[in-house]
């Protein structure tokens, strides 16, 4: 099941979702014809639009009684936007070709236009966030957009300590699970903060919130990192195999070089330090027969319902179903 279908299945968020594309479009509208056709690229192959998900079903689910505001509409927008704006530099970084089953920009158009697209979607992220009325819903001045800046810091932070740990083959993982909470978990967490928040939740409310979106975040990238392992392209839809090859180690790897036999060890240190074409296939092979994919695969869970914890005190609603069987959905997915 695919997290647009569940959305559809729960049907309440659909009119939401459509509004997020219609505002995302609208946004990112320049009178440059160059302009114009890089956004259409990436605007023609969606996501699973996890993070718009988050924070419309936050909003539904804190309080059941209101409608989203056209504020969550607009902050849904802003974080697949910022989201979009790290996968384009991402796909640089990690020189992918392939991505929501398209060719990246960077392949399509070199490193310097994904560059200045990426940049483009994250000051129209900026621009867009500006606009909301933190006021009316009894916030603080500007509490959206330094909520937003405060994530894509600590989304930078956590890029620049995994590049720190590029082919550090003594990473640990207390280490590994900073560099995922910053990159990615920061920001499913904020999504959740904003939907609460927006939706007139309470301090503590919202502080449950964002727990949840901190530990699905989380079990998320783990998910991801065991999929680059071991996942089908055609059915993930981005180029696979990157970590090794870029030298990021991720959880299955740790456990291994932490657990396994030492010859199996040393193998698996040889294979990563040294140039070879078939990196990511030997490693695979490797690292399957033993336990370490499950130990991931274990921590994600645990992570995964510590997630749905955080949703117990919630009225008993759709929204707070949708929300529990997304934190199933993140550790199910194989795309
Ligand atoms: C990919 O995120 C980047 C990571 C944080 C792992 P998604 O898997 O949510 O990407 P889309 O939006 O569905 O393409
Ligand atoms: C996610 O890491 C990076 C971001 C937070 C953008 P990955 O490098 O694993 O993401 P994918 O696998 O390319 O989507
Ligand atoms: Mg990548
Ligand atoms: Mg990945």
């Amino acid at each position: 099941m695919t997290l647009n279908a569940l959305a559809a299945v729960t049907d309440l968020i659909g009119p939401q979702l459509a509004a997020v594309d219609a505002q995302f479009r609208q946004e990112l509208t320049s009178d440059l014809k160059c302009v114009g056709t890089l956004v259409r690229h990436v605007g023609r192959f969606r996501g699973k639009m996890l993070r718009p998900c988050l924070l419309l079903l936050t909003a539904r689910a804190v309080n059941p009684r209101a409608e989203p505001t056209a504020d969550h509409v607009r902050l849904a927008t802003v974080v697949e936007m910022v989201h979009m704006a790290t996968l384009v530099h991402d796909d640089v970084l990690d020189e992918a070709e392939l991505r929501r089953k398209g060719a990246t920009i960077n392949h399509l158009r070199g490193n310097e236009a994904a560059v200045l697209l990426g940049d483009y979607l994250i000051s129209h992220s900026y621009h867009l966030c500006s606009g909301a009325d933190d006021a009316a819903v009894g916030l603080p001045p500007q509490y959206a957009s330094r909520l937003v800046a405060r994530t894509t810091n600590r989304v930078c932070e956590g890029e620049l300590l995994q590049l720190d740990n590029r082919n550090n083959l003594d990473l640990n993982e207390p280490t590994y699970l900073d560099i995922i909470a910053r990159k990615t978990a920061a920001l499913t967490a904020a999504c959740c903060r904003l939907g609460a928040a927006f939706a007139g939740a309470d301090a503590e409310t919202a502080d449950r919130m964002e727990e949840y979106g901190l530990a699905l975040g989380t079990a998320f990238q783990i998910q991801d990192d065991i999929l680059d392992l071991t996942g089908d392209p055609r059915d993930v839809g981005k180029t696979l195999g990157i970590d090794v090859e870029k030298g990021k180690l991720t959880l299955p790897l740790i456990h291994f070089l932490r657990t396994a036999p030492a010859e199996h060890r040393a193998l698996l240190r040889s294979l990563l330090t040294e140039p070879n074409p078939d990196k990511a296939e030997k490693i695979r092979n490797l690292i399957l027969p033993g336990d370490s994919l499950r130990y991931a695969r274990d921590r994600a869970r645990a992570l995964v319902d510590r997630a749905r914890s955080c949703l117990l005190d919630l009225p008993d609603t759709e929204a707070r179903h949708a929300l529990d069987a997304m934190a199933e959905f993140v550790v199910a997915r194989a795309e």
